[in-house]
């Protein structure tokens, strides 16, 4: 036989309960008359009057925190990436840091422009003075040692024009922050300023052959338009005119 049974049997079968376990419960939960939130609030009150004030100073000491550090920042974008930059320069705007804004070459002249514009013209930036602008734009290829020579770019002119600052940090202008400035700012206050977060060797192992002697041509260093890295057949021997490091 078929269940004759309307489908909407249990709902209404449920729904029905429901207000009554309800009703069964603020009956219970009542002592009295009185609801127990009632009796709750007023116990609360019973403690709080038990207690006496200690004066603060005697048996708290507040020690103030570290002063917090100094980050320079380097902000990186290419073509199309000027809305984005701009949305990551704003999330991560503290008026204790520097600032530093690339869009690479490929960004059109307008692009850069409007970056250049707001860079300049926003209130806070202009008042504080700690965001500035490469205007002399280089073409940048991911991985290639036109992104080293960029990023060492940067930091120079961050030590030559952005005054103390304890680390340097490079984003895209795809990045997103995590957490506020505020916070970073008030974790890296416990942080000792030497702390360097490269670990480096130069032990150099695997890396020398596969690495060092490869010769890799960068398309940027002599191109005007975006391509990629590559590896030509020829190698050399390991420079000798500088140490290498591996981190
Ligand atoms: C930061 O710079 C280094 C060196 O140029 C590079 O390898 C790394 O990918 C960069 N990071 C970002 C997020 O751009």
């Amino acid at each position: 036989m078929p269940n004759c049974q309307p489908k909407w049997i249990l709902p209404l079968a449920f729904g029905s309960i429901f207000p009554l376990f309800l009703l069964c419960f603020t009956t219970i939960a009542s002592f009295n008359g009185v609801p127990l939130l009632f009796l709750y609030r007023s116990s609360y009150h019973f403690v709080e009057n038990q207690l006496k004030p200690i004066p603060v100073s005697t048996h708290i000491t507040i020690s103030t925190p570290p002063s917090p550090p100094r980050f320079a920042y380097l902000i990186s974008g290419s073509a199309g990436n000027g809305k984005m930059l701009r949305r990551m320069l704003l999330a991560i705007y503290h008026p204790l840091n520097q600032y530093i804004v690339h869009l690479d070459r490929k960004a059109s002249p307008a692009e850069r422009q409007t970056i250049e514009q707001f860079v300049t013209d926003y209130k806070v930036f202009k008042e504080v003075r700690n965001v500035r602008m490469i205007t002399k734009a280089n073409l940048v290829t991911y991985r290639g040692c036109t992104m080293v020579a960029n990023t060492l770019h940067a930091a120079a002119i961050m030590l030559r024009e952005g005054g103390n600052w304890d680390w340097f940090i490079n984003l895209s202008a795809s990045d997103y922050p995590l957490v506020t400035q505020d916070d970073l700012l008030h974790i890296f206050s416990y942080v000792p300023r030497d702390l360097n977060f490269i670990d480096h060797t130069s032990k150099m192992g695997w890396k020398a052959g596969q690495r060092a002697k490869p010769v890799i041509i960068d398309p940027a260093l002599y191109n005007s338009k975006k391509a990629e890295v590559f590896w030509i057949t020829q190698r050399r021997s390991i420079p000798t005119a500088f140490k290498l490091f591996t981190g």
